[in-house]
């Protein structure tokens, strides 16, 4: 094996992304063969050189892991909660350590992708790529047409207009409307936030699809490795 950038190798064992790896470096958090390096152009031997984070030896993840997620309502998206809250992590029983891609509220439920590939993680959460995350909400109250076009359009929650977006109803009941909402931003609680700016509470929320991926048969709770066709859909 070759040289290869510290931080890449870094990402490549499954610590963290690579522009985290970066903040690590610079940080004073990583050294090469018990010297701290902080230079980011470092390249290092990947198959001689002893590289630790946080004074723990790292090494190359050749095995890289995808997984999707149904999550239930109840489960917070991390990997260890300080109030020992059940986390996604707990619903899902493999040996190796990986990490959610982005997260979705405690009372939100649907799809949640999970790796140890950092760079796949940080492709995914880059806004640049604009990766359409498509959401059922049921909300308070019957939704007119004005206010999915004002939703459309983008309203204004934490002063920040949010971007077009593909909004409509799929179903009314009893003073409830369904509605499904597809953004490819990725605000705090946004879609929650994006139907109290127009006057209807969120009752519940669903992710149905990340990208081209969706649910498929998944039950709530359960999960299943990526095909290869699902990984290579973020092109
Ligand atoms: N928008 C929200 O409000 N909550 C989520 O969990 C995801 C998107």
């Amino acid at each position: 094996m070759g040289k290869i950038r510290l931080q890449k190798f870094i990402a490549n064992c499954g610590v963290t992304s690579r522009r985290k790896a970066e903040d690590l470096i610079v940080n004073g958090k990583v050294k090469v063969n018990g010297v701290i390096i902080t230079e980011l152009g470092t390249k290092i031997n990947s198959t001689k050189d002893i590289v630790t984070v946080n004074n723990d030896i790292i090494m190359e993840n050749n095995n890289f892991i995808y997984i999707k997620l149904y999550k239930p309502e109840g489960y917070i998206t991390t990997v260890k909660d300080q109030f020992a809250r059940k986390t996604v992590i707990d619903l899902i029983s493999i040996n190796e350590r990986i990490y959610p891609i982005g997260r979705l509220d405690y009372n939100t439920s649907g799809l949640l992708l999970l790796t140890n590939d950092g760079d796949f993680a940080n492709k995914l959460m880059h806004p640049k790529f604009h990766i359409n995350k498509t959401y059922e909400a049921e909300v308070k109250g019957l939704i007119k047409k004005e206010t999915i076009e004002k939703l459309k359009t983008g309203v204004t929650i934490d002063g920040y207009k949010t971007a077009p977006a593909m909004v409509k109803v799929i179903g009314n009941s009893h003073n409830k409307s369904n509605v499904q909402i597809i953004i490819h931003e990725g605000k705090n609680r946004q879609v929650r936030k994006m139907f109290n700016a127009v006057g209807h509470n969120v009752i519940s929320l669903k992710r149905t699809a990340f990208g081209k991926i969706n649910l498929d048969n998944l039950l709530p709770g359960k999960w299943e490795y990526l095909s290869n066709d699902e990984i290579n859909s973020f092109g």
